[in-house]
């Protein structure tokens, strides 16, 4: 049976990989060797140099490429439309590249902080795109936005960051393929077992790796995934003329995070709902915003377009607007101890932030208040530790706040 039509829980663990020809390792070795020996001049075994060619990079390209669902052979594309890189930022600067100095971009309004600063602070300057942030939570301003700035690119990033809304991703394919535009989609949160947007015909992926893949808070990397033959070769062409590339270190780590995803995404997404809902009630909690909860404004969406065996699934963030304000927030911040007050999200401990002034602090004020990340909004990444201890926790920092 090909890799390609194995389920996730198996392509997880097997997918793009192989075990190691000379030795017959199960793992894919860490490769470090910058360089390759060649028999003459141009005649090598397919490696030359480490930033185009790292075989443990390799593996971790070809694995996730995998269970984004390209369907690229090895014939259309090395590593099958998989491409990793430094960090999320460094996917995303190098995605950019696809674009021509001048062209138009139009990024969901709520995205990661930067993203934001990016497309705004860098670049709006150095490459003169012409950004347009857009709620694509109603799609009819995505049209009038496509109508009136005729884009090239369509920058969606669903659950958003920290905000948690939802974008129809089926529509705004449907609506990038008619007017020309590249659509891609930042699937950090929902990760590929939740969500399957080149399946949706959004054609790239990208993933801050650092968050759910990796999964441990061990590793900074991120992804590009196309099923598009064109595509991919401007990538791989753009990859290695930029030079972002995931160091072998981290490119072992993801391939080893990679294999628990789906056991963790499992955990993640059933402690998350049992929080929402728990904190949904609590008097000290103003509103909670989680995908699984019925009281989410697009939960009909969640319930199609976010799944896991079958069944709707929130995954692993949750945002919760506290009742007071920035001082019963970092009283309740100060007051948790197994929620780790920490940037980042998606390993395997369970993590805690304030938007506002940290992980948020990029998005110019204006714009912060317009999303509604205000001095209340907390916002949860959801580990795997046992759900009763982190409600204990949570329900202790309450109590301060
Ligand atoms: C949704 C999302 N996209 C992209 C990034 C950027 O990734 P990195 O920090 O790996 O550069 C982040 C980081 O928090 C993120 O949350």
């Amino acid at each position: 049976m090909a890799h390609g039509d194995l389920h996730l829980d198996s392509r997880v663990i097997h997918g793009g990989q192989s075990p190691e020809p000379g030795t017959g390792a199960v793992m894919p070795p860490i490769f470090t060797s910058s360089t390759f020996i060649q028999d003459s001049p141009g005649v090598h075994k397919g490696f030359e140099y480490s930033r185009s060619h790292n075989a443990t990079r390799f593996a971790a390209e070809r694995l996730l490429a995998s269970i984004e669902g390209s369907r690229l052979t090895d014939a259309e594309d090395r590593t099958n439309g998989g491409f990793c890189f430094a960090s999320g930022l460094a996917a995303i600067g190098t995605a950019l590249e696809l674009l021509d100095c001048g062209d138009s971009i139009l990024c969901m309004d709520d995205v990661y902080g930067g993203t934001n600063r990016l497309l705004n602070r860098v670049r709006k300057r150095s490459q003169g795109l012409k950004v347009e942030f857009v709620d694509m939570t109603d799609l009819g301003r995505l049209e009038a936005a496509i109508k009136a700035h005729a884009p090239k690119m369509i920058w969606v990033e669903t659950p958003t960051n920290p905000t948690l809304k939802l974008v129809d991703l089926a529509a705004v394919a449907k609506l990038g393929k008619a007017c020309g535009a590249i659509t891609v989609c930042d699937n950090t949160f929902a990760t590929p077992l939740l969500q399957r947007p080149l399946e949706l015909g959004i054609d790239l992926v990208m993933h801050s790796t650092t968050k759910y893949l990796g999964g441990h808070s061990d590793t900074v990397g991120g992804a590009l995934v196309t099923g598009d033959k064109a595509l991919a070769e401007k990538l791989r062409f753009m990859q290695n003329a930029i030079g972002s590339v995931m160091g072998p270190f981290d490119a072992y780590l993801t391939l080893r995070g990679v294999k628990t995803l789906a056991v963790r995404m499992r955990q993640h997404c059933s402690s998350a709902a049992r929080i929402a809902a728990w904190l949904e009630k609590h008097p000290k909690v103003e509103r909670v915003t989680y995908p699984g909860l019925a009281s989410h404004p697009q939960h009909a969406l969640a319930a199609r377009q976010m799944r896991l065996d079958g069944q709707p699934a929130g995954g692993g963030m949750i945002t919760a607007y506290l009742k007071g304000g920035i001082d019963e927030s970092r009283r309740f911040l100060e007051n948790v101890h197994i929620f780790a007050l920490a940037e980042s999200l998606g390993g395997v401990e369970s993590l805690i932030e304030h938007p506002a002034i940290m992980t948020h602090a990029s998005v110019p004020a204006e714009q912060r208040k317009v999303l509604g990340i205000s001095d209340s909004l907390v916002r949860l990444s959801v580990g795997i530790e046992h759900v009763d201890d982190l409600i204990a926790d949570l329900e202790h920092g309450l109590a301060k706040a």
